[in-house]
């Protein structure tokens, strides 16, 4: 990997799978990275431990602020003490179906804290010379309706109130770009995945509940629709992705997906394989909680020109990321248990 010396990067949203992923990525490449976390009464650093440095290392490379996308202050006071170079927003409320249960919140965080950023930019820019960079990680779920396959140039057709939150983050990623000169990019990534997962999306959901189940813990996993379609890559070559993004000569918008889709049920089915329980059937059970007041049946990504200008391809297929996700819960559950 080639090192790029003395970069300076902040992360909104550093704790997160991708977060977590963009920071190993950054530093390998070089990079000190700084990140910033959310207060919480319990420790929520658990992904990016291993990259710890401690605060007396005078080498360290790796430097934590407590902040929040809903304080505008304090995102300004961070960006003037850091002074990035380039400023990745991987912050988000990002659970499609929490964000129809708390929509305010999830426009706030999601779409305004976006453009608490931009705005913090804009002044920050004059001060650098146009120097800083933002990536705004847009989402295929802003799609939403829309027809397969998806590229740059597919209408917005938001099936909830996070799709919604992402297509203003998106507009305003591209407005402050084209009026103030900014350097912004948003990356639509289809869904990606990887061991380090939220659990209550489907995918962690499905292999953390077949590891519970191998492990005695539980009898049954309960899930909503099945037949949704999604296009699932693995999260750390997603993140490669946001960084190549950041180092073309323009500012532009990628979709970044692996052109690939596969039922939920299919997921279901080669996991619960892939672990030795045999048919899924005996052990899935259908809960119209997890059902969405409105869904995105149909996710595909067209990746024509990430794969041209940006020379970017998927590399993990479909079998291969249900094998890494379900042999990690497992694994993690016979250590634990
Ligand atoms: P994630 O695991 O849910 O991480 C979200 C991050 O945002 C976490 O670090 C979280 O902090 C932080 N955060 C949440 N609310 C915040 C707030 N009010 N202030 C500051 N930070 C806050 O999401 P991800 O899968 O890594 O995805 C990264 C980004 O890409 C998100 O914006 C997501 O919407 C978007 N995206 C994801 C996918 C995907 O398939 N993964 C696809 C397209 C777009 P805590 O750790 O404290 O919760
Ligand atoms: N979470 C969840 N839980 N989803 C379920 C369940 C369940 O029990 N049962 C079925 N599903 C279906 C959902 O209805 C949806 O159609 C599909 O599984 C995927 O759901 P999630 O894994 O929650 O992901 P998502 O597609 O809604 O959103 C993810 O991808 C977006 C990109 O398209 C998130 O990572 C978003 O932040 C991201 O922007």
């Amino acid at each position: 990997m080639a090192k790029t010396k003395n970069k300076t990067a902040l992360i909104f949203g550093i704790t997160g799978q991708d977060g977590s992923y963009l920071a190993e990525i950054l530093l390998k490449k070089g990079y000190v990275v700084h990140g910033v976390v959310r207060r919480a009464s319990t420790f929520n650093t658990a992904r990016i431990n291993h990259l710890y440095q401690d605060p007396h290392n005078k080498s360290r490379k790796l430097f934590l602020h407590h902040g929040d996308l809903a304080d505008a202050g304090t995102i300004r006071k961070i960006i003037n003490k850091v002074k990035p170079e380039e400023v990745y927003n991987l912050a988000a409320q990002s659970h499609v179906k929490v964000s129809f249960e708390i929509p305010e919140y999830t426009m706030d965080i999601t779409g305004n804290g976006a453009l608490r950023i931009l705005e913090a930019l804009r002044d920050f820019q004059t001060e650098t010379g146009g120097k800083v960079k933002f990536y705004q990680a847009s989402s295929s779920e802003m799609f939403g309706a829309a027809p397969p396959p998806q590229n740059e140039k597919t209408p917005f057709i938001p099936q909830s109130p996070y799709g919604a939150a992402k297509v203003f983050a998106h507009n305003m990623t591209n407005l402050y770009r084209d009026a103030y000169g900014l350097f912004a990019v948003s990356g639509i990534l289809f869904n990606h995945e990887s061991p380090r997962r939220g659990e209550t999306f489907v995918t962690r959901k499905i292999t953390r509940g077949i590891a519970r189940i191998k492990a005695g813990l539980d009898k049954k996993l309960y899930l909503g629709n099945l037949d949704a379609k999604r296009d699932w890559g693995h999260s750390p070559e997603f993140c490669e992705a946001m960084w190549l993004m950041m180092q073309q000569p323009k500012p532009n918008d990628f979709v970044i997906g692996t052109g690939e889709t596969h039922t939920v049920r299919e997921f279901v089915e080669l996991a619960f394989k892939e672990a030795g329980l045999g048919s899924w059937k005996k052990y899935v059970e259908i809960d119209p909680q997890y059902y969405r007041p409105a869904e995105v049946n149909i996710l595909v990504a067209d990746t024509r020109k990430a794969k041209k200008v940006l020379k970017w391809q998927p590399k993990t297929k479909f079998k291969d990321l249900v094998k890494i996700m379900v042999w990690n819960d497992i694994n993690e559950f016979k250590v634990k248990n």
